[in-house]
């Protein structure tokens, strides 16, 4: 079918309507090649986690550049990615109740390599009945809760949990997953390396029990944007599934980098554009980019036309957003005029939008579906 948004390419980016995702495809290209290369170098491999992004397009672009495979955080994710005819899918989310098990185990026909996690003995009975029944195994990494208290299993519960992964039957053990996502945003480098090193060290402990005794078990899966470079030196890590690095955000801009320094590892490839709608009101401006296209999480959006860069952006209800100026002596932008932000937190804001709009030198080259939007069964 005719995607009437291809029609805009060549288009200038400030051009196109608002508010609208923009990705930047050097800045991308960029960032990809900048953690792959790190990976590499450290003898690690990377399944990059395709929530952050929700576009196959762009997972694709990361096997293309070395990835292993692709994370998605729910099985209605990885069905998205399997229709894509991606591979090496690993479900990251712990999968519960008999309808979702069934329909995560119907995706083995199509993606026998599809790899998932457990962290309750009640899955594991649900998922190897299901298995039993269709004859068929599913290769399974235990969860290990290293702080944050949302999923997984604590460490000195691993052994009975890989007890009963073990004498399922149709349930591979291929190893541990540990992501401290508790860690990924502590603002200063130092602090955010020692609690990286505790909470991957707990894992690394249960990893190399299991290995030492199972042959199957490969796998260590962990890590995220804001401590990859930390957990390269992991001995016992395998296998990084950092996902923000791709695109960035505010929240992540915000931390302070491996040389101590402001400057972040990654670009920010993705933005928004958003259009002066109504002002000057005294000091501030009314921009068309609201809740419902900004996620208010994480980091303030981030202005990045140099000379309004002090402006101050506040959501301002569903539709709308302010920019202050915080003294007479800045300057505030006109009516009609585009501004670009980077968002505050780029998961869930993808989320808000059908397409992102690739740019390279300020103009239009493609436009990718953000096929995974919406997908959070
Ligand atoms: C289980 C899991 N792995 C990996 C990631 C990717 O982390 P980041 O976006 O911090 O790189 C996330 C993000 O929330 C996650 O939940």
């Amino acid at each position: 079918m005719r995607d009437p948004t291809k029609e805009l390419i060549g288009r200038k980016k400030l051009e196109l309507d608002t508010p609208c995702l923009v990705v930047d495809l050097d800045l991308l290209d960029e960032n990809l090649q900048k953690m792959q290369a790190w990976v590499k170098a450290a003898g690690k491999a990377l399944r990059p986690h395709a929530k952050t992004h929700k576009c196959s397009t762009l997972a694709k672009m990361q096997v293309a550049n070395g990835a292993i495979g692709i994370c998605a955080a729910k099985v209605s994710e990885a069905e998205a990615l399997i229709n894509a005819g991606m591979s090496g899918v690993l479900i990251t989310g712990p999968v519960a109740g008999r309808e979702k098990i069934n329909r995560m185990v119907s995706l083995l026909e199509r993606a026998p390599f599809l790899m998932a996690v457990v962290d309750h003995p009640a899955t594991i009975a649900l998922l190897q009945g299901r298995l039993a029944e269709n004859g068929r195994q599913l290769d399974v990494l235990l969860d290990l809760d290293v702080g944050q208290r949302r999923t997984g299993v604590p460490p000195a519960r691993a052994a009975d949990l890989a007890e009963a992964i073990l004498s399922s039957g149709n349930l591979r053990l291929r190893g541990v997953q540990a992501y401290a996502g508790h860690v990924q945003h502590i603002p200063r480098y130092e602090d955010r390396k020692a609690a990286s090193r505790e909470a991957l060290g707990k894992a690394a402990a249960v990893f190399k029990q299991m290995r030492q005794r199972v042959e199957s078990c490969t796998v260590f899966s962990a890590s995220g944007t804001g401590t990859a470079r930390i957990d390269l030196s992991s001995p016992e890590l395998t296998e990084l599934q950092a996902g923000s690095y791709a695109l960035m955000d505010a929240e992540y801009l915000a931390i302070e980098s491996a040389d101590g320094s402001d400057a972040a590892d990654y670009h920010p490839a993705l933005t928004m554009l958003t259009t002066v709608v109504s002002g000057p009101h005294g000091r501030q401006v009314t921009v068309d980019a609201g809740l419902k296209a900004l996620y208010r999480d994480g980091g303030r959006p981030r202005v990045l036309n140099p000379e309004y860069g002090k402006l101050q952006y506040d959501w301002f209800g569903d539709e709308y957003g302010k920019l202050s100026a915080p003294n007479r002596a800045t300057l505030l932008p006109e009516l009609g005029m585009v501004l670009e932000m980077v968002v505050s937190h780029c998961d869930p804001t993808v989320n808000l939008f059908d397409r992102l709009h690739i740019t390279r030198a300020g103009k239009l080259v493609d436009v990718w579906p953000i096929d995974l939007r919406g997908r959070c069964q």
